[in-house]
């Protein structure tokens, strides 16, 4: 199986990190095709440019084997820190640039000339992987879990993406080597288990 794994962290000694590491490890094992993106590292411009927003197709390479890679991936997953309730901005760039119309989604007008998107993604199934240091009960009771919100209902169920699992490791900040060592372990459960 072709599975996209996409990273949003700036810092290769953080959780996440070793979260990515764990993932593509098992992902191999398992004897499937990885594509890794670390986007700080290979440098992921963010912004979408004037000419990409009108003509649904970009001047900047990578963004186009990003896209070329998400049609054929059949796996796809994302990990990330919970910063403002939101992925950081270098994957919501990600997200603006590569899951674009005509690659992710695409339109129907119904009969008032309204827009009804079509999902295009392709995928088995998507997994997100999240890190925060707000506590559960917190969480849902002052922020109603936006990533969950954002990932699952705005973004894949619109790409057509049913198959979805999200798992968020907290609290990050008073964790132990234990804990991290065993929600470690729980990232390879979940991959054994929808990958293997
Ligand atoms: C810019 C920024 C915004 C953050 N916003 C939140 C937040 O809204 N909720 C939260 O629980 N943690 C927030 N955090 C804490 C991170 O989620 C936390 O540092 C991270 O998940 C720890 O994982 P890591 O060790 O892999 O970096 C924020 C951190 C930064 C740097």
């Amino acid at each position: 199986m072709k599975v996209s794994v996409i990273l949003g962290h700036p810092n290769k000694e953080s959780f996440n990190y070793a979260i990515a590491e764990t993932v593509i490890g098992k992902l191999k094992a398992s004897g499937h095709e990885v594509f890794f993106h670390d986007l700080y590292e290979e440098g992921f411009d963010a912004i979408m440019s004037g000419y990409e927003l009108v003509n649904s197709v970009s001047k900047d390479m990578l963004v186009e084997h990003h896209c070329k890679e998400i049609i054929e991936a059949e796996g796809i997953i994302i990990i990330h820190p919970n910063w403002w309730g939101q992925p950081p901005a270098i994957l919501k760039g990600w997200v603006d640039r590569v899951l674009r119309k005509g690659v992710a989604y695409d339109e129907e007008k119904d009969e008032k000339g309204a827009g009804v998107p079509i999902g295009l993604l392709k995928t088995k199934v998507v997994m997100v992987f999240n890190t925060s240091n707000t506590p559960e009960q917190r969480e849902l009771e002052m922020f109603k879990d936006p990533l969950e919100t954002i990932w699952k209902n705005c973004i894949f169920d619109f790409c057509g993406v049913k198959n979805f699992h999200r798992k968020m490791f907290r609290v990050i900040e008073v964790s132990t080597l234990e804990e991290r060592k065993e929600w470690l372990r729980e990232v390879e459960m979940m991959i054994n288990e929808h990958f293997c």
